[in-house]
């Protein structure tokens, strides 16, 4: 999904909060240059300033010719963890850089719910998971990847940003160390790279703690240009999947005007907590 609401913006401005000791990314820094991002992907690609800017506006396009064309669901995670190489670190980038305004608002979505163990799944260029790690209420950050290209990359920026000692990248959720469950979970823009959507629905439920929150959001449509060739969009899989989601889980409400829904486990009923505080 690459959607951009700047009007909110200029709400409530917790995310990233600095702490007293700890590494600060904050909600300015982000909007201001990604966390760095242009500097430490040129870095980590080997290229220059001028090669980095060049090869940015084409990510969204290269990474689309990469896909073989029609979906085979056996071969998806081949997909990501085999031929997508660099290709998304270049599209995510972009997307990241241009749409700041629009990320800004999921950052600060995150920093209101995110706390203790937070999951964040398909993590991609980790701008999610640095700034939960940051946060002085985040433990610990479990960034998962098929991709071992965005994975060596989180890590390697966390060492760079000071945050390293909070967040470490794994293949998937079997991998040895995860917690059980989680206190949040963030998924975004994952949901419709996966052939089975509900299954991981399914997954999220059981791995998250009865107080957790789950931060989520999904685009089930290959573009209005055929731009997301990879997005599956069967209308039998996403039935699965809002089927899974209204039995599993109740929406918890937010102001931003995002596509990204809060979610808390609907097995655990609890009563609903008065709003806290945006700030
Ligand atoms: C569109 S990117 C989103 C990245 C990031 N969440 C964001 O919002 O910028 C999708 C990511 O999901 C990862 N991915 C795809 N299938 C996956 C799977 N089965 N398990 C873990 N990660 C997966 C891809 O490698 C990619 O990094």
């Amino acid at each position: 999904m690459r959607l951009a609401i700047p009007e909110c913006s200029a709400a409530a401005e917790p995310a990233a909060a600095a702490t007293d000791s700890g590494p600060q990314l904050t909600l300015q820094q982000f909007l201001a240059d990604g966390f760095a991002l242009r500097e430490q992907l040129a870095e980590f690609l080997g290229l220059t300033a001028a090669e980095l800017a060049a090869r940015l506006p084409q990510g969204k396009a290269d990474l689309a010719r990469l896909h073989p064309g029609a979906f085979d669901p056996e071969r998806a995670a081949a997909f990501y963890e085999e031929s997508v190489g660099d290709g998304h670190l270049l599209e995510l980038a972009a997307w990241h850089l241009g749409s700041a305004d629009y990320i800004a608002d999921t950052l600060r979505l995150q920093a209101h719910f995110a706390s203790g163990q937070v999951l964040d799944f398909g993590g991609g260029i980790g701008s999610h998971a640095l700034a939960a790690a940051a946060l002085p209420q985040v433990e610990r950050v479990w960034c998962i990847d098929l991709n071992p290209r965005n994975r060596a990359f989180v890590q390697w920026r966390a060492e760079r940003l000071g945050v390293a000692d909070k967040l470490s990248c794994h293949r998937d959720l079997e991998a040895a160390g995860l917690p059980a469950r989680f206190d949040t979970l963030v998924c975004l823009d994952v949901l419709e790279h996966l052939p089975d959507p509900a299954a991981q629905l399914q997954i999220f439920a059981d791995r998250l703690h009865a107080h957790g929150h789950a931060l989520l959001n999904w685009y089930f449509f290959q573009g209005f240009e055929g731009e997301y060739p990879f997005h599956f969009d069967d209308p039998a899989l996403v039935e699965r999947f809002f089927r899974t989601l209204q039995r599993q889980f109740l929406e918890v409400f937010h102001p931003w005007l995002i596509t990204t829904r809060c979610y808390r486990p609907l097995s655990a009923e609890r009563p609903t907590a008065a709003p806290a505080a945006l700030s």
